[in-house]
């Protein structure tokens, strides 16, 4: 009898710190053996010709998440861990969102609900707090957090969203206490309600406006706020989809004071652009998002980013809504203003292939900072390394097999998200996942959901080393 359920034979292996050639054994859903021709097992694949990567983790994405009255979101997490499966991810990073005066632990009874036996990949939940109650800081976050949910975000924007300065303060000083990673969306809130207004009165109402609402320095500001008040209580802090130079420059400069800031930028910033904004009639709600795409300037400061460090994640902030839809883009009030457009847009499926693409292929990045960005440095981050993240023995068998030379075209079409439409359509790039395996079962293969059920589970996670302070004991 074989010593492996199954062998991934002659692939390229590639780790954020090498690539090597070798046979990979699985066995009971980790990897047992990295070595040459290991032998037979029940099930064979052969990899020749194609490359063994860590399965993407996608710390940003957003499913079946409550978006305000009459809006639904595109994906529940069938859809959308079914289009993260297809894009070659094994677990997404979604967030249970606490509404103002709900309580956190219910907030997060709700998640599971939703996801509960609808995953096709792995999940593990991030916290929004919205209402930071001396409650939900002082009982519920300690507790959440010991059992497992370890990270945090926190808005700087968004009406019911926004913290204020010193909420912000009590919510980072708790994190500090707690070991919790903060994620910070960072816009400053008052100077886009300012700017909103006044491009209201003027009648500039498309959604292009959106752009002009949230331009860089609003973006810069609050980054800088941000750090600043972090600062202040000495906690690190995950600024999240940085969009810009002028905002990456801040996390660098907090960096070279020794500041524990980590830096997240996703492919809208590096393959759209304001211009995308400003089509045809209401076209342009496909690409509302926010912060929204700039210029070519700004996707040149974003590769930057990534490829010096200063972001140590890429991540889709997949947050999709159907765009020929009353509940999705076009609700009625959002043919009145951008500022009713559901903000969000989706990406789960095409985050790999465009970092692979535009990054590996064209000679920005080493295939090894393609894997740190797009799985290693996300279980490190975010408390799930050396069991995910990685293809070392022990871990668990999370895997996405390339072809690296498959040419595609991106379009609504071939893709699986609950979504209408793909804001990189036509897109063309070169390398695709051709199958996907999660603990060590095929969840993907040549174009087809495998497996009768969906495979995915939850993940409780462990405190992200990243979020220790220095001193913390
Ligand atoms: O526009 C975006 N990014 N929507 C998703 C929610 C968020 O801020 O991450
Ligand atoms: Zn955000
Ligand atoms: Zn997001």
């Amino acid at each position: 009898m074989s010593k492996f359920d199954t062998i991934i034979r002659g692939g390229r292996v590639a780790n954020a710190s090498d690539t090597v050639v070798c046979d990979v054994g699985i066995r009971g859903g980790r990897i047992a053996a990295l070595g040459e021709d290991l032998g037979d097992a029940g099930e064979m694949i052969d990899a020749s010709g194609r490359l063994v990567l860590p399965g993407g983790i996608d710390s940003h994405v957003h499913l079946a998440q409550d978006s305000g009255p009459g809006i639904v979101m595109a994906d529940d997490f069938e859809s959308g861990t079914r289009a993260a499966a297809f894009g070659g991810n094994t677990l997404v990073m979604p967030f249970c969102m606490q509404q103002k005066g709900q309580s956190l632990r219910q907030a997060v009874k709700d998640y599971h609900a939703k996801a509960q036996g609808k995953c096709h990949v792995d999940v593990s939940f991030h916290l929004v707090i919205s209402d930071p109650t001396p409650q939900v800081l002082g009982q519920e976050l300690p507790a959440l957090v010991g059992d497992g949910y370890t990270s945090i975000k926190v808005f700087m924007t968004y009406q019911d969203l926004a913290l204020s300065d010193i909420e912000l303060l009590e919510v980072f000083s708790t994190a500090r206490e707690t070991g919790a990673l903060v994620m910070v969306h960072a816009e400053n809130y008052d100077a886009i309600r300012f700017l909103t207004e006044r491009l209201e009165r003027a009648g500039k109402t498309a959604p292009k406006f959106h752009a002009t609402s949230r331009p860089i320095p609003v973006e810069r500001e609050a980054t800088h706020r941000a750090i600043s008040l972090a600062e202040l209580v000495d906690v690190p802090i995950m600024i999240v989809h940085v969009s810009n130079g002028e905002a990456m420059e801040q996390i660098r400069w907090a960096q070279s004071r020794g500041l524990k800031v980590f830096g997240e930028t996703c492919p809208q910033y590096l393959v759209l652009t304001e211009k995308d904004l400003d089509s045809l009639n209401m076209e342009g709600a496909k690409y509302v998002c926010s912060p929204p795409p700039r210029d070519e300037a700004s996707q040149r400061a974003c590769w930057l980013g990534l490829q010096t460090g200063v972001f140590q994640v890429f991540s889709s902030d997949h947050c999709p809504f159907r765009y020929e839809d009353a509940q999705g883009k076009l609700t009625p009030k959002a043919r009145t203003s951008f500022r009713w457009v559901p903000n969000g847009i989706p990406g789960v499926e095409t985050r790999l292939p465009i970092l692979f693409s535009e990054g590996v292929v064209k000679g920005r990045l080493s295939l090894e900072q393609f894997v740190a960005l797009t799985a290693t440095n996300h279980a490190k981050m975010y408390g799930l390394h050396p069991k995910k993240g990685t293809i070392a023995v022990g871990a668990d068998a999370d895997i996405a097999i390339w072809d690296p030379e498959r040419k595609v075209t991106i379009t609504q079409s071939i893709l699986h998200h609950g979504s209408d439409y793909t804001p990189y359509e036509g897109l063309e790039v070169t390398g695709w996942p051709v199958t996907t395996i999660v603990r060590g079962k095929t969840v993907v293969s040549d174009g087809r959901l495998a497996g009768d059920r969906p495979a995915g589970e939850y993940m409780a996670r462990n405190r992200s080393p990243y979020a220790a302070p220095p001193d913390f004991p």
